[in-house]
This record gives structure tokens, C-alpha cells and sequence, in this order.
């Protein structure tokens, strides 16, 4: 059995999750001196926002939309308690994510592809026919919204795969409506203005696996990005990797149990003219544990068109800060290059040099 592959970047061989666990890391594996003298500089974040979403409910709505529209727009993340999704769910769906990448590789070889216009997918590092650097991470990604036109495309392998993915991803849906119902409001905006800006609304579940790996002073679990949809909504596990930038310098999120990590993507910042930003964040590996991550990614359908919303437009001196164009567009040109946290600069619309 070939493991240590990587001749083809195209090659399902590249797989972490191929075979036994990998003792030693390939040269492609290997980040700059840049990011490797970045891993040293991490300070534990000492404060994460945290959103009770029943007290989005009934008369503490005002007080609560307030504490939201800071976090989004003083962090640019938050964590989410209180939830309505079922801890029951919320653990089924861990462990049948576990059990899928624990299966053997021919169980789900069929759904190996680095091809991203592929909706449903088992792949590896970020987008491997691009990147120089590839990341210590395997993933499956699938579309959730509607359930019944993509479930069965989902693996039928763990057995009970489908039911509790799609029991989760109904939950998880049903949460995010709420919460961009809430950001909606706490931009000033009519309740319902950001579901109707994603047109017929794309959910991306994804299960992100690292396993453990023998230099983590050496290699990046995910680079530093943006996600480039609206809202992601991550559930982990008790392993620690998650980072975030603030002011220039990167910071641990602390492992949480029961809660949701709530991000800010790109999608969003358009849609708040720049008000709230998209969160650049990474992951980082470790030599003991395998981590796993389930991001669900909020964001529009492939032909909804994105624009900075009218009244916030009209509400900043600069007018708006970026460009109209399909979520299609902004895809195709995130995917034309490596990971990287720029995709956004792309749309924006130039502004006047001030001397
Ligand atoms: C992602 C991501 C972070 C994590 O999948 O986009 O940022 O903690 N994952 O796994
Ligand atoms: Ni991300």
C-alpha cells in the first residue's frame, strides 16, 4: 500500500485517513518559516462572547441583540448555548463522523475527489490541485439544503450515516435561521433580510478529521482563512486546534462542550458593508489526539446574487464597499488559488485616494 503517495496531488493515496497513522511528515506537509515562527507566538483567548439563544426569546430580545451585535462586530465570532439542538444529536453526530473515517479505505474510496464543483466529497488538505503546502487534514463535505434532494448522495456507510446527519443538519438549519434572524436585526435590517439575500440558501456540512501528527511545530491542521460563505456554525470535539486572529496575532479557542463556535464569513461582510468582518482563523495539529471539527456552512444558493444591503450603503460615507456578483462568481475565484484570506479584496469597489 503506497502512504507516503503525493506524486499525484489528485491522489486518493494522499488520504490521511488511508491507512495506519503516518510516522513521519512528507516535505509537502512542510509550512514557512513565517507560519512556523507564527505557531510559537499563541496566547490562549481570554474572552469568547457568549450568546444564550434563549434569551433571544421574549422581553430579553433587545439586551441580547445588543450582546450579539457586539460580538459580531467587535470579535467576529461567539459561542451559542442554550441551541435547541439535542446533546443526543449533537454526540451521535461526533461519533458517526468518527466512524466513518475510521472505515476501511475502500469503504469510501468512491467519494474521493479534489474536484470542489463535486458537491458531495471525501478529500484531503484544502484544494490540492492548487496549493504548494498541503494541510494536515482530511475532510467529507455534503449539501444539506433541501434534505431530500441531496441525502442520497450522503455515505451510506456508517449505516446510520444518513438519519443522524440528517436529523443534525435539519437541527442545525433551524438554529442558523434563527441566528441570521438575530444578526439581521442587530444590523438594523428587517428580520428576514439575510435568509432572503441567500436566495435558496446553501447548507454545507462538513467533517473535518486530523488525525495526530509527528511534527505539529512543522505543519498547519488548516492554514489561515476565511470561510466564504455567510455564517459558519462548527461543532468540536473536547481536542483543542482551533485558532483565530485578533489585532494581528493569533489565539486558542478554548475546546467547548455543548456549545456551538459561531464564525462571521465573507458572505456576511458583504451583505453588512464591512460592519461585521469575516473571521481568518486556522487549525493546528497536535502529536497525541486525533480532533475532529463539523462546520456547518450557512451561505446563498450558486445563482443568488450578493450585495452590500441598501440601507447600510446609504449609511457609510464610502457608499458600498464592495461589488455585486453571484455566490458562483465569488466561489470559482476562491477556489482558482490556494488557501489564502484575501478572496474579499477581489469585490471590492476601489476607493478614492485621499492625499
Ligand atoms: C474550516 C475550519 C477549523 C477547525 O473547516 O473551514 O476553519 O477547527 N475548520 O477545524
Ligand atoms: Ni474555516
Amino acid at each position: 500500500m503506497v502512504l507516503e503517495g503525493l506524486d499525484s496531488p489528485t491522489g486518493a493515496e494522499n488520504l490521511l485517513s488511508w491507512g495506519e497513522n503516518k510516522l513521519s511528515v512528507h516535505p509537502k506537509y512542510l509550512i514557512s518559516d513565517e507560519e512556523r515562527q507564527s505557531l510559537k507566538e499563541v496566547s490562549m483567548l481570554a474572552y469568547v462572547p457568549v450568546i444564550d439563544l434563549q434569551e433571544l426569546d421574549g422581553s430579553s430580545r433587545p439586551q441580547a441583540i445588543e450582546k450579539l451585535r457586539k460580538a459580531c462586530k467587535e470579535h467576529g465570532y461567539f459561542e451559542v448555548i442554550n441551541h435547541g439542538v439535542s446533546e443526543a444529536i449533537m454526540e451521535d453526530m461526533m461519533k458517526v463522523a468518527d466512524e466513518f473515517f475510521q472505515l476501511p479505505v475502500e469503504d469510501k474510496l468512491h467519494l474521493f475527489s479534489t474536484d470542489y464543483r463535486k458537491r458531495t466529497l471525501l478529500s484531503t488538505s484544502f484544494n490540492a490541485t492548487k496549493e504548494a503546502t498541503m494541510h494536515w487534514r482530511d475532510y467529507l463535505r455534503h449539501p444539506c439544503n433541501p434534505l431530500e434532494e441531496h441525502i442520497n448522495s450522503w455515505p451510506n456507510n456508517p449505516p446510520s450515516y444518513r438519519d443522524v446527519a440528517g436529523k443534525y443538519a435539519t437541527q442545525l438549519k433551524e438554529l442558523t435561521l434563527k441566528l441570521l434572524e438575530a444578526i439581521s436585526e442587530s444590523l438594523g435590517l428587517e428580520k428576514d433580510y439575510i435568509a432572503k439575500a441567500l436566495g435558496k440558501q446553501n447548507q454545507t456540512m462538513q467533517i473535518n478529521y486530523y488525525p495526530p501528527c509527528p511534527n505539529p511545530d512543522l505543519t498547519l491542521a488548516l492554514g489561515a482563512h476565511t470561510d466564504p460563505n455567510c455564517l459558519t456554525i462548527v461543532q468540536h470535539d473536547e481536542v483543542s486546534g482551533l485558532q483565530i486572529m485578533k489585532d494581528g496575532s493569533w489565539f486558542d479557542v478554548p475546546a467547548l462542550h455543548g456549545a456551538f463556535f459561531v464564525n462571521i464569513a465573507d458572505q456576511l461582510q458583504v451583505i453588512s458593508n464591512g460592519e461585521y468582518k469575516s473571521l481568518v482563523h486556522r487549525a493546528v495539529t497536535n502529536s497525541r489526539k486525533k480532533r475532529i471539527s463539523i462546520p456547518t456552512f450557512y451561505g446563498p444558493s450558486y445563482d443568488a446574487e450578493i450585495k452590500p444591503a441598501a440601507s447600510l450603503v446609504a449609511a457609510n460615507v464610502h457608499g458600498p464597499l464592495y461589488v455585486s456578483f453571484t455566490f458562483e462568481q465569488f466561489l470559482s475565484h476562491f477556489y482558482s488559488q490556494k488557501l489564502i484570506t484575501t478572496t474579499l479584496q477581489h469585490f471590492e469597489v476601489p476607493q478614492p485616494q485621499s492625499n
